[in-house]
């Protein structure tokens, strides 16, 4: 836990701006290698270090990268990868085959929040689905309706069931592909697609 948020468990050493990567991930690149075909044009939103659009990039027709963390993005020149600095979809017009967030979920006090960008990293609001709320309702915009689907890392502190509910309220279907429980948590990645191409 040294050098991590208090009780939290996720990538990060003191003075980074840039999330580490850790067990999260991992587990959502996990799930990204089995789900990626060369056809697809991938977007990641909140790509911190890069680590996971770095490794689709051979994979993939196209990879579009955002974070808001201007810091973030640095890492991922010259690689081929087009990074955008950008808040969850603002300002992004087209649709994607397959779209991955492994986003902020900790539940997360006012006396609780870091100073600086990195903060962005771990703050998911009173209830630690915020920003996943807000990335469910824009998802579906941003999706191929045919064929479309995401990956979005969730952990058992954010509330997977409200999660759940709330993608099902935004017309998407859902199932679980992969989960790994550890000594204070459950992550899982749920995958999400727009609900009528299963005829739901
Ligand atoms: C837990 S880190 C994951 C980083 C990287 N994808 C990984 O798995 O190692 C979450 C990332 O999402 C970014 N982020 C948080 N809120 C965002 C938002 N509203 N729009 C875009 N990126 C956001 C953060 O800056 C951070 O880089």
């Amino acid at each position: 836990m040294t050098g991590r948020p208090p009780g939290r468990g996720r990538g990060a050493a003191p003075g980074d701006e840039v999330y580490e990567p850790a067990e999260d991930s991992r587990l959502l690149l996990a799930a990204a290698l089995e789900e990626v075909t060369p056809e697809d044009r991938v977007l990641e939103i909140g790509c911190g270090s890069g680590i996971i659009s770095r490794a689709l990039l051979p994979r993939a027709r196209r990879v579009v990268a955002t974070d808001v963390n201007p810091a973030a993005l640095g890492s991922l020149r010259g690689t081929g990868v087009d990074a955008v600095r950008a808040d969850l979809f603002s300002g992004i017009r087209q649709r994607f085959d397959l779209i991955l967030f492994n986003p902020p979920y900790l539940p997360t006090g006012e006396e609780e929040v870091l100073e600086g960008w990195l903060n962005f990293a771990f703050d998911g609001g009173e209830t630690g689905r915020e920003t996943i709320c807000r990335f469910l309702e824009g998802l579906k915009d941003h999706l191929e309706p045919a064929g479309g689907r995401a990956l979005l890392l969730l952990s058992s502190l954010c509330g997977p069931g409200e999660v759940e509910a709330k993608a099902r309220a935004e017309g998407l279907a859902v199932e679980v592909v992969l989960r790994e429980r550890y000594f204070f948590e459950e992550l899982l990645v749920m995958r999400l697609n727009p609900a009528e191409s299963f005829g739901e």
